[in-house]
């Protein structure tokens, strides 16, 4: 495992599992398996409902709770000072620990402002040992940046050979926030998997495409947490720290950007919308189909 140093000296693995769309039923099993495949770091959210499956799972394990970096994600309707705090504890609750290793705010809408003290103030206490967001694009991100008491440590967003966020990671480096991508594979749209300069590469060195994506990643220093339920797929995805692409391999990859997104835009204001009331639904209890995809 590579690690990476965040601003505040705290060591974060570069390679973990997210369990985004990872059923509640079947998230206890797929857990286990991770762990047991050598992954040591977690990626949920509040809004995945299943940080009880992935707790319990890590009780299962056996494994030290300080052996595994937790992260998880607070959600919009959470977002305010007292709802904020008050989630991310019953989110500890939830996820059966005392601390968190790392909490991002889920998205930069609302009262986000509000949240983000919530996270301060824990983490100023010694509940959280690193705090960030996650989908903040540069304007919003350099803005919080400037205005909290404490950076952002991170800052996890839509990042893959076909949406590469050069700018975004120039904004990220220059105010010391690490990059973390979600959907590192862009969930395999648009043919990324089978992708010829992927698969031509990954051929040289005897990877597949998806190990030569996570692979690009590493070597731009971005952090990675690949999904998936199937156990082998798992160790394939852990199974990047024997290679190195060279860079001409690199500047290969850097060549498929095609600068958008594979999902949608969070600065669309129909997408801000969309989120407004998909939160509004939730307050009224009316909402438990229809819920959106990449979040
Ligand atoms: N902050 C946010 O807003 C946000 C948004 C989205 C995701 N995330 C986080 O990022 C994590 C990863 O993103 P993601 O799950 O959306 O997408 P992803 O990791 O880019 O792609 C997951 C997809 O790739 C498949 N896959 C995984 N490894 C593979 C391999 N070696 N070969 C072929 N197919 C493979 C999986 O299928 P199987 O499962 O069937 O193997 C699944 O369909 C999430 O789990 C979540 O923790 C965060």
């Amino acid at each position: 495992m590579e690690y990476v140093t965040l601003s505040n000296g705290v060591r974060m693995p570069m390679l973990g599992y997210g369990v985004y769309q990872v059923s509640r039923e079947e998230c206890e099993r797929c857990v286990l398996d991770a762990l047991g495949a050598g992954y040591r770091s977690l990626d949920t959210a509040q809004s995945y409902y299943n940080e009880e499956q992935v707790g319990s799972a890590i009780q299962k394990s056996g494994i030290p709770r300080q052996d595994i970096f937790l992260t998880t994600k607070v959600w919009v309707e959470h977002y305010g000072y007292d709802a904020a705090r008050a989630s991310v504890l019953d989110s500890m609750a939830k996820l059966q620990t005392d601390y968190l290793d790392l909490v991002l705010l889920h998205q930069p809408f609302a009262d986000y402002y509000g949240a983000y003290r919530a996270l301060e103030d824990l983490y100023r206490e010694g509940q959280l040992r690193a705090i960030g967001v996650s989908n903040f694009y540069p304007d919003r991100l350099v803005d919080l940046a400037s205005f909290a008491r404490i950076r952002p440590m991170v800052n996890q967003v839509e990042i893959h050979p076909y949406h590469q966020q050069e700018e975004a990671k120039h904004w990220m480096d220059k105010y010391g926030v690490q990059a973390e991508a979600w959907a590192p594979f862009g969930e395999g749209r648009g043919g990324l998997f089978q992708d010829p300069v992927l698969t031509a590469i990954g051929q040289k060195h005897g990877k597949t495409a998806a190990q030569v994506i996570l692979r690009w990643h590493l070597q731009r220093g971005v952090v990675v947490i690949p999904k998936s339920t199937h156990p082998e797929r798992m160790q394939e995805n852990l199974a990047v720290f024997d290679f190195t692409l060279g860079e001409e391999e690199m500047a290969a990859i850097a060549a498929l950007d095609k600068k958008e997104s594979a999902f949608f835009s969070h600065q669309d204001p129909n997408m801000v919308e969309w989120f407004v009331q998909m939160v509004d639904r939730r307050k009224t209890r009316q909402d438990s189909t229809g819920e959106p995809k990449n979040w």
